[in-house]
């Protein structure tokens, strides 16, 4: 069975030989969003979740092998306690929700972040989908839920310090190999709704070389379309890490 999203990739010209490997997305504009429909906040967080659900999908069925998403950030706790108590919820729900299908369809789940200080259902509703598909074989998912790019850092630093490394053992490959998911490659393209163009402290060390893509859509409008859409401006970018390409 041809799935919809290659056949419409095809159609628009992507190479499917050429993916992001690591594919990042700051899911953006939930909130202004409800707000254009006069809807309170929280229901911009729950229409985001089900693009996140077709996101997924649609990564998987192109054949993207990492998706990282932002769904709440280690700064994000400053919002109105209400939100914040609706989005720990409404992040649980989902990954209960969820994991039956994600498990029929070989997915990976991981998490990035502090989790070891959200509230105890989350983290073990976090910790069960870990588990569960812990031998998975297909796209590796990562929500980043209390995620800094400055406190991961912090919290690499304090690992090696902790290990008795030496000043002059210090390299690029001991912090990268400290980080949250030192397994995952770095992500390649990074996708941001709602038009901010901004990095918002997501994966700071990882994300030094990957290529930024911003749309005015707001998370809950993400189709496959858009995701199609990233990908081929991807694929007309001249990537130099610094050097020079003739
Ligand atoms: C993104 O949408 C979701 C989270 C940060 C949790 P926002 O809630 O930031 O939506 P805007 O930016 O206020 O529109
Ligand atoms: C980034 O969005 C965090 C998530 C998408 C989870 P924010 O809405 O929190 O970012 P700022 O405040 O606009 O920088
Ligand atoms: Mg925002």
């Amino acid at each position: 069975m041809s799935k919809k999203i290659v056949d419409l990739a095809i159609k628009r010209g992507v190479d499917l030989d050429s993916l992001p490997k690591h594919l990042a997305i700051i899911m953006d504009g939930n909130g202004r969003w409800a707000k254009t429909k006069g809807w309170q906040r929280l229901l911009g967080h729950r229409e985001g979740y089900r693009a996140l659900r077709s996101a997924l999908l649609n990564a998987d069925d192109l054949g993207i092998k990492y998706l990282t998403v932002y769904a709440f950030s280690a700064e994000n706790w400053k919002r109105p306690a209400e939100e914040v108590a609706g989005l720990m919820k409404l992040i649980e729900t989902a990954a209960r929700e969820e994991l039956k299908s994600m498990h029929k369809n070989n997915v990976r789940v991981n998490v990035s972040g502090r989790i070891d200080e959200l509230p105890q259902g989350l983290q073990d509703a976090l910790n069960h989908g870990m588990e569960v598909t812990a031998n998975n074989t297909g796209i590796v998912f990562t929500l980043a839920v209390n995620y800094g790019g400055r406190a991961e850092i912090v919290d690499a630093v304090r690992d090696i310090v902790a290990a008795g490394f030496e000043p002059e053992d210090i390299t690029e490959e001991i912090i990268s190999a400290h980080l949250y998911n030192p397994q995952h490659p770095e992500p390649d393209l990074m996708i941001r709704t709602a038009g901010e163009m901004r990095w918002s402290n997501f994966l700071l060390w990882q994300g030094a070389y990957c290529e930024l893509y911003v749309t005015e859509d707001p998370w809950p409008e993400f189709s496959g379309n858009h995701m199609i859409d990233a990908v081929l401006s991807f694929q007309t970018r001249t990537r130099k890490f610094g050097a020079v390409v003739e």
